[in-house]
């Protein structure tokens, strides 16, 4: 089974198969805000409120804008336990395609992670499900462990089509994904309705969605599925974190607004590793 991405960065005696349980992972994606200053500034409070008791078996993974990577990579380069993520990259390795960043590029800078397909790249720059599948193809190639986002829109749930647009989303995002590196990947159930809003799924709602996507998982790749980490995202914050975290197929959490305040995203750390 291979072992890349999250673990690269000092974590090279990892070996993801003998863990039984998904791996919790609290994810900060800071999407267009932070000057470097501030960047560094918030890094810097997380890693003051860090310590291994606090921390237990979270990981923890955060997603500065572009660039504010290679910063980010240095200033965290003996903090293992903090993962670096970009927002988005290309599918193609390289070649005409001005102002765009490539799998390549992000792992040549020790980025671990990526998020793919994120709604706000799916709406506002027209990112398909096809895309998403070529990205997630070139994360891959690249030991890059893509972080997929996944969810429906408040008219999509009124309609009652929610599981079947999630599905559609998984089935063509991870139809380049074998058995094999299934565990390499990470996937991110993020109800549009439910980002930057305020409003949060219930604990019934988010339950009804998480266990649904394992199950597909289940089906679809069988045994190795059982460690691909679920994360929640949309409103999540401290106040009402915990009923979340506990959710069985909750492994954790995409958090934004959240993840800019160093306590607050701490308090979300200690929420989840209670969980
Ligand atoms: P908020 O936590 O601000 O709702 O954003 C969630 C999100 O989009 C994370 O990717």
């Amino acid at each position: 089974m291979s072992c890349i991405g999250f673990w690269i960065r000092g974590h090279e005696t990892f070996d993801s198969s003998l863990y039984l349980h998904p791996m919790k992972i609290l994810a900060g994606n800071w999407k267009m805000n932070t000057l470097p200053e501030e960047g560094l500034a918030l890094l810097d409070a997380l890693v003051l409120g860090l310590s291994p008791e606090r921390l237990g078996e979270v990981r923890i993974v955060v997603a500065p804008p572009m660039v504010q990577l290679s910063q980010a990579v240095e200033r965290l380069w003996n903090v293992p336990e903090i993962s670096v993520a970009a927002q988005t990259c290309h599918q193609q390795s390289m070649g005409a395609f001005t102002g765009e960043i490539s799998a390549p590029m992000l792992r040549a800078l020790d980025v671990d992670a990526v998020i793919i397909g994120h709604s706000e790249r799916r709406n506002y720059f027209n990112e398909t499900d096809a895309d998403c599948a070529e990205k997630i193809r070139s994360c891959l190639n690249h030991e890059l462990s893509p972080i997929f986002c996944v969810g429906e829109t408040h008219q999509e749930r009124q309609s009652g089509r929610a599981w079947e647009v999630v599905k559609n989303q998984l089935q063509t995002g991870l139809s380049q994904v074998s058995s094999e590196e299934i565990v390499d990947v990470v996937i991110a159930y993020e109800p549009v309705w439910a980002i930057g809003t305020g409003e949060v799924a219930t604990p019934e709602q988010a339950q009804e969605m998480h266990g649904a996507i394992r199950q597909w998982l289940r089906e679809k790749y069988h045994a190795s599925a059982q460690n691909v980490p679920l994360l929640y995202g949309g409103s999540c914050k401290p106040s009402n974190a915990a009923e979340l975290f506990a959710l069985p197929d909750v492994d954790g959490g995409l958090i934004g607004g959240a993840s800019l305040v160093a306590h607050d995203f701490l308090a979300l750390l200690d929420a989840l590793r209670e969980s």
